[in-house]
């Protein structure tokens, strides 16, 4: 029986969402509930939806799940346990209790790959000092695992896609590339380093990140996964008012990522992201055309992009790199808005 995870999907990880265009189609349709205590809803496209319990209390509420990012069923779990718990932590929160959502082909694979899931779910979860208290089973091929997230915010401390202010400049914490190395890992393309990397990107935790937001009283951010760098920046501008400007020549890349580019490595989600992006984008002059498409490559499990008040970015990029997020960088800044919400440059 083939138990390689990896062969059994065409697109892997969070490029296996809808299409930024398609989920805003979808969306018209959904009415939203008028209730004061909704602090945070779908309104503004933020990471996870926040409602007030009382003064000093709210809950952060969020689920994602997706098909298998990689061969290895035990590191499909942790890489999707933390994907799932990092919009709580985009949002400023501490993840609280958790349940289990699963699709299994119980007649394809053998129930020790199912069993290897959970537990790699269960011990990220463990790693995030979340309570994992049940959760929910269908039978579906290809496999899919995620965690439904609940965690606690303090009513005055939520961070936002909404924060953003002009004169920030804005920091990412994790490398970009994981969606261009996995669709080079199965075209035989991406060195066994480069995977390698990709998935120790993909299993950290933006725990840490969360941390020193917190200390510094963020008020923007944003956690960067299916959309790409350029859709979520772009989510964040039109939610914030503002224009994010992003330098592309300052944006760590993981290994190889900009040679796979070049050779042809660019999944469908990133196309899917640019021609919802690209009319609300301004792209410098001769921008080069494999930074362009990174910009919008879908991230699995990726970093933080965090609003900061310019003055503090040398120090919060040091304490993040202190904090074992090594390739925390200052990619760009806000300005008011100026004709496009996003202004992307490699110059
Ligand atoms: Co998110
Ligand atoms: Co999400
Ligand atoms: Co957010």
């Amino acid at each position: 029986m083939n138990t390689d995870l990896l062969q059994m999907v065409d697109a892997g990880g969070c490029s296996a969402k809808l299409s930024p265009r398609q989920l805003d189609e979808i969306l018209k349709y959904l009415p939203l509930p008028d209730d004061p205590n909704i602090l945070v809803d779908i309104d503004t496209h933020d990471d996870a939806g926040v409602y007030r319990v009382n003064d000093d209390l709210a809950l952060v509420f969020t689920t994602d799940f997706f098909p298998p990012v990689c061969s290895d069923p035990y590191e499909f779990g942790q890489i999707a346990a933390a994907n799932s718990i990092s919009d709580v932590y985009a949002m400023g929160g501490d993840p609280v209790v958790a349940l289990n959502l699963m699709m299994f082909p119980a007649s394809k694979l053998p129930i020790e790959v199912f069993a290897e899931i959970l537990k790699g779910g269960s011990d990220m979860a463990a790693e995030a000092g979340l309570r994992i208290i049940g959760g929910h089973t269908i039978d579906d091929f290809p496999p899919k695992y995620g965690l439904a997230v609940v965690g606690y915010v303090h009513p005055q401390k939520i961070i936002t896609n909404a924060g953003a202010r002009p004169g920030d400049s804005l920091i990412l914490t994790k490398p970009l590339g994981t969606g261009i190395i996995l669709a080079g890992q199965k075209l035989g393309l991406s060195s066994a380093e480069d995977v390698s990397a990709a998935k120790s990107i993909m299993k950290q935790l933006n725990r840490s990140g969360a941390d020193i937001m917190r200390k510094n009283n963020i008020k923007g951010a944003t956690d960067i996964t299916g959309y790409g760098l350029a859709g979520h920046a772009l989510k964040m501008a039109r939610a914030s008012h503002v224009t994010i400007n992003l330098n592309m020549k300052e944006v760590p890349l993981i290994g190889n990522t900009y040679r796979l580019a070049d050779e042809g490595c660019i999944p469908g989600a990133s196309f899917r992201n640019l021609d919802f992006g690209e009319p609300d984008t301004f792209f410098g002059d001769k921008m080069d055309y494999n930074l362009k498409m990174i910009a919008f490559d879908a991230q699995t499990s990726g970093g933080l992009l965090i609003c900061v008040p310019s003055g503090a970015e040398k120090k919060i990029v040091s304490e993040l790199r202190n904090a074992g997020l090594a390739s925390s960088s200052i990619i760009g800044y806000v300005t008011e808005f100026n004709k496009q919400y996003l202004h992307l440059n490699d110059a």
